[in-house]
């Protein structure tokens, strides 16, 4: 997507050195538009950790890179094999919930073994992230593609007027290599001439929705609104909200969608109101090995402190101030499991489906 009129994506390799990765530092948007280079493993667990970069697809991406710089590193070592699976350990544990981190070093691990030696583990791992980046494109192109009907279909029942649709989070471009999932079709849709507009829900603590999914709406001209995290019902009441799309960290074979925590409550306020509620599921995204989500997706806790302190930009400097009683307890859970049966459809890279394992299968047979 373009910023400024230039065309972006959210990590790639440094013109002139392979051997640096650069990302935008998402920490600073929307008031600094800040490039990181990232050189080395524990730099790019830092940077998925604290969320320099985020969003399920962007971190397989980005840990798919973070193989490759460990593919680098362990050619130094006397043991590659023992480095790399190290390598491996530490970057999964970075963040628990969105699967694609796991999905992405499973792919390296593969490509690895392929390579009969060092330099051609690192040429392997250097060709699979590159690869696994071009596929996220095409795929997030893909969904918004399968969804634009949705949009074709509400803007047929209401002639000049906008299809309001709300979003959770950020599952925009910024959370992918280009796109976004659940904007996908919001953007191919407005690019078609469909008026649409998007309600933006703030997204606390992090606020990737007020920061983020605002700023890149913002950057190709569609409009939005941001909304309180707690203003979705009283919308979908009101008749203010035509159709839901969110994005996912993980999605279980029988269609449990974990996303941003507050998903499971606008998924519930939608069901209340017959509100079409999608979610915008990339395989790379779902988990095959699991089939009950409330139980089985690990949900990252984060830092208290994320929810005590706001943060903000004045004069020209990140600002943190604390909000909540000095001595008051907070808890932190990143994410929640929406069940299936709350959703009305699952939009893939290959369709859409029903949120259930027979209907998933059909779409992704080598899987079941
Ligand atoms: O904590 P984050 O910002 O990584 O959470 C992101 C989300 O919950 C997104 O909705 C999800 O990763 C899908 S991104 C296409």
């Amino acid at each position: 997507m373009k910023i400024n009129q230039t065309p972006y994506r959210t990590i790639w390799i440094k013109s002139g050195n392979p051997r640096i990765i650069q990302i935008i530092d998402q920490r600073f948007l929307p008031h600094e538009f800040v490039i990181e280079e990232i050189h080395s493993l524990d730099e790019m667990i830092v940077a998925i950790r604290d969320m320099h970069l985020r969003g399920a697809p962007l971190i397989g991406v980005a840990a798919a890179y973070g193989m490759y710089l460990a593919a680098l590193e362990a050619s130094k070592e006397n043991n590659f094999e023992a480095s790399f699976q190290e390598a491996a350990r530490k970057l999964k544990a970075a963040r628990p919930t969105a699967v694609n981190l796991e999905w992405a070093i499973h792919q390296q691990q593969e490509a690895a073994l392929k390579g009969k030696s060092a330099e051609e583990k690192i040429r392997l791992t250097f060709e699979t992230a590159g690869r696994l980046a071009d596929a996220d494109v095409e795929n997030c192109r893909r969904m918004g593609e399968f969804a634009l009907p949705l949009f074709e279909e509400i803007a047929k029942r209401k002639p000049g007027k906008a299809v309001n649709v709300l979003t959770h989070c950020n599952a925009g471009w910024l959370a992918c290599v280009d796109w976004g999932t659940a904007t996908s079709a919001i953007y191919q849709a407005h690019d078609r001439g469909i008026p649409v507009h998007v309600w933006v829900d703030e997204t606390r603590p992090r606020n990737q929705g007020s920061q983020l999914t605002a700023w890149e709406l913002g950057q190709h001209g569609v409009p939005h609104t941001i909304i309180v995290d707690n203003a979705g019902g009283h919308l979908m009441q009101h008749a203010k909200v035509d159709l839901v799309i969110v994005g996912t960290d993980r999605t279980t074979r029988s269609g449990d969608v974990a996303n941003k925590i507050g998903t499971y409550l606008k998924a519930l306020a939608a069901f209340d109101n017959r509100i079409p509620f999608y979610a915008a599921v990339p395989s790379s995204s779902i988990d095959w090995n699991l089939k009950d989500g409330i139980r089985e997706i690990p949900i990252e806790e984060r830092s208290p402190d994320e929810v005590r302190f706001i943060e903000g930009f004045a004069d020209g400097k990140r600002l943190r101030v604390l909000s909540a009683p000095e001595k008051s307890p907070a808890s932190n859970y990143g994410f929640d499991v929406t069940p299936a049966r709350l959703i009305t459809g699952l939009i893939t890279e290959r369709g859409i489906c029903f949120p259930n394992e027979q209907s998933l299968s059909c779409l992704f047979p080598e899987k079941s």
